[in-house]
């Protein structure tokens, strides 16, 4: 990886370009078409969004990557809620995917986290990426993902502690924050701002 590029937090003039970005990213990856970008757009709006937690990374003067955090809450089977924080989206423009900037944005931003006092994150994402970067399946940590049963091993429901110890003793269920579930239809009105692109359905697709 050229190490040249800059890391900064989202301002309101990026937002456009960003989702566009985000768009780019996600496109035919997990579906045909995606989502990411209108939950993007959403997700600024809601009370959980961490602006300061907003960050792009710039290259040439080009966005090329954006990631955001959310305040979020792991259920403890004690009856006491944990206060966490989850990620996402967070995307690479294709052309410079596979070259290290997408865990340089990561680690980046997880320091960030840990330096405003967050004591874990989790959410859905891929081990062979987020592993690099000490995430863990989190069933093995006692905690449990919304809608599966306790025994199962979530395999991309993920946690990392960025305050060690900071589950410890603790169990419980984490549920996504509803911000990160839209509506269909309003997706695809959102999408016609931007310009077209053709939805393929591609192996290794989960939906
Ligand atoms: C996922 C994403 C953010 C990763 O960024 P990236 O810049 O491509 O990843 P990096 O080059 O920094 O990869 C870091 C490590 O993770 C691994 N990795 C990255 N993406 C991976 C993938 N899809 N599958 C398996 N391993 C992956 C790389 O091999 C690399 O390890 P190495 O340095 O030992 O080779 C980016 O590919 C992307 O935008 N993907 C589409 C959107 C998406 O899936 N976002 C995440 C949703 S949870």
């Amino acid at each position: 990886m050229n190490k040249e590029y800059l890391i900064r937090r989202e301002t309101e003039a990026d937002y456009r370009d960003n989702e566009n970005l985000i768009r780019e990213a996600f496109w035919n990856v997990y579906k045909p078409g995606c989502s990411e970008h209108y939950v993007m757009h959403t997700l600024r709006q809601n009370p959980a969004f961490i602006p300061e937690l907003d960050f792009v990374m710039e290259k040439d003067g080009k966005l090329i990557g954006q990631t955001m955090y959310m305040r979020a809450e792991i259920v403890g089977d004690d009856g006491q809620n944990i206060p966490i924080l989850t990620m996402g989206p967070i995307g690479i423009l294709p052309a410079y995917k596979r070259q290290g900037y997408g865990k340089a944005l990561l680690d980046y931003s997880l320091e960030k986290a840990k330096e405003m006092g967050a004591g874990a994150v989790c959410f859905e994402g891929n081990i062979d990426f987020y592993g690099k970067s000490g995430f863990v399946v989190a069933s093995t940590k006692g905690i449990h993902y919304h809608g599966e049963p306790r025994e199962a091993v979530v395999p991309y429901f993920l946690l990392k502690e960025l305050i060690p110890g900071y589950l410890d003793g603790v169990t419980g269920v984490y549920h996504t924050p509803q911000g990160y579930f839209v509506d269909d239809a309003e997706v695809e009105e959102f999408d016609k701002q931007f310009p077209p692109k053709e939805k393929l359905k591609l192996p290794g697709q989960l939906f």
